[in-house]
């Protein structure tokens, strides 16, 4: 269990769940580390939030999908003598159409997002963490980690490596003290349909979840020492679904849903 004095690390804090996740941290009366590219809006949030909750918040603007930038950032921190107890890995984006006709810059700055800089963030914390015998890890994937979904092979092919990969570290890290859990949103109301250049339509909207109870549910399951958790009911039981159906009946659904 984290303390108040623990330090919380949030990638993509200047939206939908990661603002959510600030929100809810400081709240808690931790301190913040907050990085993104938005720096207006990272330092907006940032003095809301010492205003409201009495927290350090430390802002860092960092592209991480430049890896270089991330062990500047690692170094930086260091120097600082900022420990990370808590890192939320929660930048992304999804990317909607098909494969063959998406631009090939934007499906690679994808997997560099998704998973390359994932990966680097989770190394370079994580050692501090296995040093210093504590710490925990909330790696965020999807829903569509669960299957391959038309019009976004690409992110849910990026997203299943997030959850496969974290389930591996869940037990890897164990044996020193790191809890490793891995968040499994389904359509939630941030930045995220707009940023994949998908089309809002009344039946995604009717299905999306707002952030704060997908956030609980993340930082609640990463608390309990969990190894994965879905957000939501309903989300749930798509999940139960695709376990009780033959693949081609469930993939054939949530295709149907994701490009309603
Ligand atoms: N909302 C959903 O329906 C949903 C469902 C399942 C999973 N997810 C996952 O949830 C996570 C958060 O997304 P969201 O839904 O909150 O969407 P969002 O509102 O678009 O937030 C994405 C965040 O990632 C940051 N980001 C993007 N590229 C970056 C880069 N190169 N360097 C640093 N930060 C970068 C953005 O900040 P800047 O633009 O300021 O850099 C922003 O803060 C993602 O991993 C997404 O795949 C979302």
């Amino acid at each position: 269990m984290t303390t108040p004095q623990s330090t919380v690390l949030i990638t993509g804090a200047s939206s939908g769940f990661g603002e959510e996740f600030a929100k809810q941290y400081a709240k808690r009366g931790h301190r913040l580390v907050l990085v993104a590219r938005r720096l207006d809006r990272l330092e907006a949030l940032a003095v809301t939030l010492r205003e409201q909750y009495k927290v350090d918040v430390l802002v860092e603007q960092v592209d991480l999908s430049n890896i270089a930038a991330i062990t500047d950032l690692h170094a930086r921190l260091t120097e600082q003598s900022v420990e990370v107890d808590v890192l939320i890995n929660n930048a992304g984006h999804g990317l909607q159409g098909p494969f063959l006709d998406s631009p090939l810059d934007a499906t690679m700055s994808m997997i560099q997002l998704d998973i390359l800089s994932l990966t680097a963030m989770t190394q370079v914390f994580g050692q501090d963490m296995r040093t210093r015998k504590r710490g925990q890890i909330l790696q965020i994937a999807s829903i569509l980690a669960y299957q391959g979904v038309e019009n976004y092979a690409v992110y849910s092919a990026a997203k299943a490596y997030v959850l496969r990969f974290g389930e591996a570290l869940h037990r890897e890290f164990k044996r020193d003290n790191v809890t490793v859990t891995t968040l499994c949103p389904g359509l939630s109301d941030t930045g995220f349909v707009s940023n994949a250049g998908q089309r809002m339509t009344p039946m995604l909207r009717s299905i999306m979840m707002p952030a704060p109870p997908v956030v609980r549910a993340g930082i609640q399951a990463l608390d309990a020492g969990r190894i994965s958790v879905v957000a939501g009911l309903a989300n749930k039981m798509n999940v139960v679904l695709m376990w009780a159906t033959p693949r081609r009946i469930h993939q054939a659904l949530l295709s149907k849903i994701m490009n309603c």
